[in-house]
């Protein structure tokens, strides 16, 4: 009976990691071997999760990474592992809170001040699914961070980013926009407010930004991509709780949907670095490969209103 137990636990394991190879396998790598020496990489959030796995690999190429972050601790602490991790490149914090206008604007004229070139921006920093907030200028947190303040940080350092073309620019997005729905009269109601659906809607942002964003820059060789890195084990979930039982009951589920951030950051690499995806500006990349967006991140007329809406509250926050 013993024995049959045994065969039977041992063919099971068996089963599962051969389908988690798999998986893998699926998922895809960044096969470029691109050096980075002399090239500055910009990387939000990179203190920990994807942006620090980003920020690893990005080094061990040789780049000069600036690691934007809001806590100049947690950044440190990032810093001293990537260094010592890496031992290549050159790794640099730049303090960036991006529910702040005024911390963007401080960093952006820090970096062009400061930095001869922008080779690729990694707008990565994200919030999810937190309760309700506001950013200081008073919008929707997930709204304020996953879009508007990279929309204004990516719109500072455009002038560097076409000085130092061919250039590109990374946007974090994730699969989870398909669902979202931007209604632009209710973006930072607190009463219309629903967790999930701001954390879709801001992500679909993302995907139509980076539509509206390529059409913009046509011609200039700053080509700008939208990812999703997959299911990832970070500390994004950080606002939501899950009781013991459903930790267990959700573990045979993550061991073959949940990558590490070494897995879920090849995506945003590949859009940085690859040689595969040059002359493509505009689209969206899953598992290391183009895909079609989904028709609600193809209406233009919604790309054009978010961009418009987007830079008048950018605006009016100046007076
Ligand atoms: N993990 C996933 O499964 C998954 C799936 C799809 C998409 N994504 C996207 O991937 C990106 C990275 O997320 P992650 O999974 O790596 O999560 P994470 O480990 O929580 O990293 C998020 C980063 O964003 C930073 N951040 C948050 N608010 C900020 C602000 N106001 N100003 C500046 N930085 C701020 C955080 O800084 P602090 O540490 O100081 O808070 C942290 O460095 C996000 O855009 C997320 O939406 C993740």
């Amino acid at each position: 009976m013993l024995i049959k137990i045994c065969s039977v636990s041992a063919a099971a394991l068996v089963v599962m990691i051969v389908i988690r190879k798999y998986r893998e396998y699926k998922w895809g790598r960044c096969k470029s071997k691109r050096n980075m020496k002399n090239k500055t990489v910009v990387i939000t959030g990179a203190n920990c999760g994807l942006g620090k796995a980003t920020a690893l690999e990005l080094a061990q190429r040789g780049a000069r990474v600036i690691l934007a972050c809001r806590d100049p601790e947690k950044a440190q602490k990032a810093l001293i592992d990537v260094r010592s991790r890496s031992n290549n490149g050159v790794l640099k914090i730049m303090e960036l809170d991006l529910s702040s206008f005024d911390s963007i604007k401080n960093f952006a004229k820090e970096f062009v001040r400061s930095e001869e070139q922008l080779d690729v921006l990694i707008n990565n920093a994200g919030v999810f699914q937190c309760p309700f907030m506001t950013t200081k200028e008073g919008f929707e947190m997930q709204f304020g961070v996953n879009h508007l303040g990279h929309f204004l940080l990516t719109k500072l350092l455009l002038e560097k980013l076409k000085q130092s073309a061919p250039s590109r620019i990374v946007v974090v997005s994730s699969a989870l926009y398909k669902t979202g729905c931007l209604n632009f009269e209710t973006l930072n109601s607190k009463s219309d407010y629903d967790k999930k659906m701001a954390y879709k809607n801001s992500k679909l942002a993302n995907a139509l930004f980076t539509r509206e964003l390529a059409k913009r820059l046509k011609g200039s060789d700053v080509s700008v991509y939208a990812i999703s890195p997959g299911m990832v084990w970070t500390n994004l979930g950080r606002y939501i709780s899950i009781s013991w039982w459903k930790m267990i009951a959700l573990a045979p589920f993550a061991l073959f949907f949940v990558r590490t951030p070494y897995q879920g950051c090849q995506t945003i690499l590949h859009c940085a670095i690859s040689e595969d995806v040059e002359g493509e500006s505009g689209c969206y990349y899953s598992n290391c490969k183009k895909e079609p967006y989904a028709k609600n991140a193809l209406d233009d007329k919604v790309a054009k209103k978010l961009w418009d809406i987007s830079e008048e509250y950018c605006q009016k926050a100046k007076h």
